[in-house]
Formats: C-alpha cells, structure tokens, sequence
C-alpha cells in the first residue's frame, strides 16, 4: 500500500475504502464494458458527513475525486482515469429515502438512492415520480441529477432539472451546502441548484435531493402505432399534442429494425402487429382522478386514421401488453449492446427539422459506410434522436474504431448544418470532450472557467470532464 493509501485509510478508516484491484473492478469499468478505467482507491461513504470526510482528505492529499452513482452513465464520465491520483467516490451506500410528504407533492433522497426505488416508494404513497430510463433499475438519483437526465416521460414532465426542489451538496472544499428546500416557488434571487444539476460530478458531490412528485396516474394507455415515416410520426405528433394535450406522457420513435434488436437481446417477445410498415410510435397517455384515458386514446386512434397518420395500431388490452410493448423499446438498447461496440449518439435539433436531418445524416452514413446498419429511434417528441451507427457483426475491435469515428464526423457535420446539440441527453462525460470543445464559443470558455474556479479552485472534481 502506498503511503499515500496509508494516509487516507488512517483518516477514513478501512470500512470505507477498497484499494484490491479485484474489490475495485466493477467501479472501473462502463456499463457497456466498451471502455475501463484506474483509481487509486473506492471510497464508499454511508453518510454525509463521510463524503465531507472523504473530500477534505482528497483535498490535503491533492487527489482527484470522480464522483460515481450507479455506473450506468453513457460517456463515460464516472470512470476514473488515473491509478495514481484519482479517487472515486461511490455514492451507493448512501441510498436512504429520507423523507416522502404526498400532501406537499416532495420527498426527500439520499444521492444514491436507486431510481427505480426512489419512483416505488413515491408509489406506495399514491404518488408518481416522474423520470423514467431503461437504466432505471440501476442508475442513481445523484447521477441522474448530475446529467440532467431525460428518458421517455420528458415532453409532459420535463428533464431532471424540472423535477428537483433542492440539494445537499459537499462542495470541493468539504463544506456541505444544505440546499434542501422543498418549497415549490422561491425566488430569491440565483436558483444555486441548478449549477450542480447537469454538471456531471464537476463541481461538488451531490448527497441528497428533494424531488418533485405528482399524483399516481392510476390510468394508463399505451399504443404501438404504424405510420409511414418519421415526418408522418412527427405530424402525429403535433396533432397529439393538440387533441390530447398534457395527458401524453411518451411518444418514441422506432424504425422496423428495432423489433429485430429487441428479439435478438428477448427472443421471446411476439411482433405485436402481423404486417410490416416503414415506422413505429409507442405512445403512452396517463392520468387520475375523473379523467377517462381509454376513450381518449380509442378516440385520439380514429382520428389518427381518419386522417391517414395511422396506418395501423394496437392498444395495450392490460398492464401486461402494456409492458410487452415497452419491452420492445428496452430490448432495442440491448440488442445493440449484443451486436458489439457501436456509436451511439443523442442528438437533438428542432422539431420540423428533425425528420429531414434524419434522412440526410441516413444518406450520407450509407453512402459511406453501406455495411454498418443506422438506426434512428428515441424521443422524437423532444426532437432526440438516437441515431446510432452499428458495424457489420464480427468486424474487429480496431475497425469499428475507424467506424465509429467517420460516421460520428458525418453525423456531426450535418447536425452543424442544422444548429442541433450533439448531447440533448446523456451530457459530455469523457468522450464528448472535443466536439464538446469544438462547439464553444470564447466567451462561453470564461464563464465556464470562472465558475469553475470559483467554487473548485483547484480543478480537483471529476478531472477530464466539462472543463
Ligand atoms: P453515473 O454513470 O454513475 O455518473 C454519471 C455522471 O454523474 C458522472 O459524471 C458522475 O461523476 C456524476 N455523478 C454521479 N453521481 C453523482 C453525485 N452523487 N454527485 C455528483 N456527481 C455525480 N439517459 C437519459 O438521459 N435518458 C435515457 O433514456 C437513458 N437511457 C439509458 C438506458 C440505458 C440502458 C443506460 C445504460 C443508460 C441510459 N441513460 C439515459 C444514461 C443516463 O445518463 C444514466 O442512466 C443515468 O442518468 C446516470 O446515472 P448513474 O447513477 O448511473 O450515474
Ligand atoms: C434511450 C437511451 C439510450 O433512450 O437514452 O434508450
Ligand atoms: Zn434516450
């Protein structure tokens, strides 16, 4: 053990730390097994005055600290880099739910409460917590909070940054900043939260969050429709939005290839309709009380098809369909991990541009690469897309990097054209950092380092990320 090691187990003491290489594997490594990384040690706090403990020492021991919640995070941002100097402070053990008051619509998280706990325990209380991602078994309040995470109930609730009251923070210099408010409205001039929201581990460790809830949706209508193409499920969008209005939680886009992903990775699951057609939508509406969902969204069905957007449908007869249908959207993801390292991109630009700058960004990725098979799917309703590219299967680990590269570089160039965002949803991380950098005008470089320096004055957080 270094003397380094020695130092901050005298100060933490043994319980917190693991420093074995074979202790320390599953938190150096990404969810997709695509990329691994190295720490010097694993700290894993129970409360918040050991995370306080942790930073300081960090901090008189001139470590790095890489903050990491569940790991499920897709740039790459919570793996540490350096076996000499880097810390990771894993949030797991800190995953209390502190509080849930259904008559003020809050509760009351440790960071690393699971997600997937965090929306059950709303539940139990007749209450719903509204961020929903396939990660959600996994992925943690703190990390979702520190990407600002999206998911499939974004267009109706907005991302995590709308669905957060207040923050417990231990800032770079040990000190804990108890942001917890759950007041609804409080403007008091600068809303502090929301530099720590989206700043991927940065500037501080976040320990505990108040969240937004809302009441349970005790009714639920899910759809897979068929239509024509990604501009026909874009104009069906719009008319959604206009005849269902907030009642529509999810609208997700998904080309044919989809189904044959999610049967590769669940080859149980059964086509839901017996034809084949160019696009999907799986639609979701939601809501309680006197409201009646299943007339709505028979109704919303006729009048998709009495204008020719729906070319054909089938509605969830249970909770069961229900979840058959969403089982083709999470078997998508995973049938593109079984296919081997891939590009995986979360772009968004905006909503009547999307459909055009889908089949140019198609085109060109075929020309070039006629191979690799392209897949647009996602939050079409946000204008997200992911459109991922896949190598042919078998294609050796060094071609898919020459891959990946040329139709990240094509993908890119045709979103500049379209003034999009080459992250609407998973942020920056490790591996957005040069076109993250490309993309930042000078004096967005000064207001990003002086607040940096402000609140981390030695660059100490989460090194190699945002800054
Ligand atoms: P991690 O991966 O552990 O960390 C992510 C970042 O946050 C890192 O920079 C880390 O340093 C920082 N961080 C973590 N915890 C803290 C903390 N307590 N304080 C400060 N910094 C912290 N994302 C979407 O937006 N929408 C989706 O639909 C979506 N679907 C997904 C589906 C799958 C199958 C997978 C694997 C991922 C998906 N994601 C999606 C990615 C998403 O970012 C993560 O799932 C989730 O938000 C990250 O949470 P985590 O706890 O795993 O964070
Ligand atoms: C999704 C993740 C990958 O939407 O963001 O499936
Ligand atoms: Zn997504």
């Amino acid at each position: 053990m270094t003397q380094i090691l020695q130092r901050l187990s005298a100060i933490l003491g043994d319980d917190l730390i693991l420093t074995d290489a074979a202790d320390m594997d599953r938190y150096l490594r990404d969810w997709h097994c695509d990329a691994t990384g190295a720490a010097l040690a694993v700290i894993r706090p129970r409360s918040t005055a050991d995370v306080a403990s942790a930073v300081r020492a960090c901090r008189d021991l001139g470590l790095a600290i890489v903050p990491q919640g569940g790991n499920t995070g897709l740039v790459h941002g919570a793996l540490p880099q350096s076996s000499l100097q880097h810390i990771v402070i894993s949030l797991e053990r800190l995953n209390r739910i502190r509080s849930i008051a259904p008559d003020d619509f809050s509760m009351t998280v440790e960071a690393g409460c699971i997600l997937s706990t965090a929306k059950e325990c709303a539940a139990e209380n007749g209450m719903f917590f509204p961020l929903a991602l396939g990660a959600q078994g996994s992925c943690q309040i703190g990390g979702n909070i520190s990407t600002n995470a999206g998911g499939i109930n974004v267009l109706r609730y907005g991302m995590m940054r709308d669905l957060v009251l207040g923050l417990e923070v231990v800032l770079p210099s040990g000190e804990i900043w108890n942001g917890l408010s759950t007041l609804r409205k409080d403007n008091r001039g600068i809303d502090l939260k929301q530099l720590f929201i989206g700043s991927e581990g940065t500037l501080g460790v976040i320990t505990a969050a108040s969240l937004k809830l809302t009441p349970l949706p005790t009714q639920r209508e899910t759809a897979l429709l068929a239509v024509a193409s990604l501009d026909e499920a874009v104009a069906l969008f719009r008319l959604a939005r206009r005849e269902c209005c907030d009642l529509m939680s999810a609208f997700e886009f998904m080309p044919p290839e989809a189904f044959t992903l999610a049967q590769e990775a669940m080859p149980d699951l059964v086509m839901p309709l017996s034809a084949q057609y160019q696009a999907y939508v799986l639609m979701e509406l939601g809501g309680s009380g006197l409201l009646h969902m299943a007339d709505l969204m028979q109704r919303f069905l006729e009048l998709g098809l009495e204008k020719g957007l729906i070319l054909d449908g089938v509605i969830a007869a249970s909770e069961t369909q229900a979840k058959t249908l969403w089982s083709f959207r999470e078997g998508m993801v995973e049938g593109q991990v079984k296919r081997g390292r891939h590009l995986r991109t979360d772009v968004s630009v905006s909503l009547s541009h999307l459909a055009s700058f889908v089949a140019e960004a198609e085109a060109e990725l075929a020309s070039a690469l006629p191979a690799c098979l392209a897949i647009s799917y996602g939050h079409v309703g946000d204008g997200n897309v992911h459109l991922n590219v896949l190598p042919p299967t078998g294609t050796p680990e060094g071609e898919r990097d020459t891959i990946i590269k040329q139709a990240k570089a094509i993908i890119n160039s045709v979103l500049f054209r379209y003034q999009g965002s080459i992250s609407a949803e998973h942020g920056i991380g490790r591996e957005k950092m040069d076109d993250f950098r490309l993309g930042l005008a000078p004096t967005q470089v000064q207001l990003l380092a002086a607040l940096k320096s402000a609140i981390d004055p030695d660059w100490q957080m989460n090194p190699g990320v945002l800054f």
